[in-house]
């Protein structure tokens, strides 16, 4: 392999890496520049990657233990890697702003995707910095919501699931097991301190502590920032890319443009407790 490069794809989100076989233990200063790397950048995206289940997990051992979902289709047996499995992906679900998994109590520090099989035409995934979505709102604004709690619930997505066919589980058992969690609604990045707005379309369903007409303006605004393109940066795939982003930095949208089959392997690492 030749020299790690890392080049920027927006000022404020993405960063295409190459100069790395992610199907070979890591030097320590290769982890150490991607570690450093994705907390510049929010997400890296690897071309090239014909790497095995086995070895996803492996490189994503490296970066941290991994994170068991609530729910999702698991590859076989094993619950480390969820399939993503879509022909007609509307209103399921990715097809919405969010970050992974956070009606967890501690929501996963990162996720690792693997394109397997691709729609000839569509398919990218976007992903959007909501540190810098944070910095772009107004002063007073920033004020205001950095007090602010939110509820995170995982009957939105996990509903989504089941409708759709990609979860057996049962809804009434799941939400027993995972009950709603409140989250800062500006958290605090645990590397870097960087400030960072934490709502998401997907789990966020109040903020805490405002009436109902409150919250239908506030949270819907806070949640809609997120589409400013300014903050974004979009990814085409290929077979065999990977892309690795900070779960707490970053928030992604996969869009639902396409009518053929496209499978993705997934692998999340456990986060800690949004401050
Ligand atoms: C996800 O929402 O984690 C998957 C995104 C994608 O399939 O592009």
């Amino acid at each position: 392999m030749n020299e790690l490069r890392v080049e920027p794809v927006t000022p404020a989100v993405g960063a295409q890496v190459s100069g790395v076989d992610l199907g070979k233990p890591l030097a320590p200063e290769i982890r150490a520049a991607l570690e450093s790397a994705l907390l510049e950048h929010g997400v890296l995206f690897f071309r090239d990657q014909d790497i095995s289940v086995d070895e996803q997990v492996a490189f994503a051992r490296q970066l941290g233990e991994i994170s068991i979902p609530p729910f999702a289709p698991k590859y076989g047996d094993d619950p480390e890697v969820v399939v993503l499995d879509q022909v007609s992906p509307k209103g399921e679900g990715a097809d919405e702003w969010h970050s992974d998994n956070t009606f967890m109590a501690e929501p996963p520090m990162g996720s690792i995707l693997k394109a397997v099989q691709l729609p000839r035409q569509g398919g990218d995934t976007c992903f959007a910095h909501m540190g810098a979505a944070y910095d772009a709102l107004s002063e007073p604004l920033r004020r205001l919501v950095e007090g602010l709690s939110a509820v995170h619930d995982i009957t939105k997505p996990l509903a989504k699931a089941i409708a759709a066919g990609h979860s057996e589980a049962n809804l009434a058992e799941v939400q027993a097991k995972w009950p709603p969690v409140v989250h800062p609604v500006v958290r605090t990045h645990p590397v870097t301190g960087r400030k960072v707005l934490f709502v998401n379309g997907n789990s966020t369903t109040r903020l805490v502590g405002l009436s109902d007409r409150e919250n239908e303006a506030l949270l819907r605004l806070l949640i809609d920032h997120v589409r400013d393109p300014t903050f974004q940066c979009r990814f085409r795939w290929d077979t065999h890319s990977v892309a690795f982003w900070d779960n707490r930095l970053v928030q992604h949208y996969a869009v639902p443009d396409y009518t053929e089959r496209r499978v993705m392997h997934r692998v999340t690492l456990v986060g800690d407790r949004p401050r």
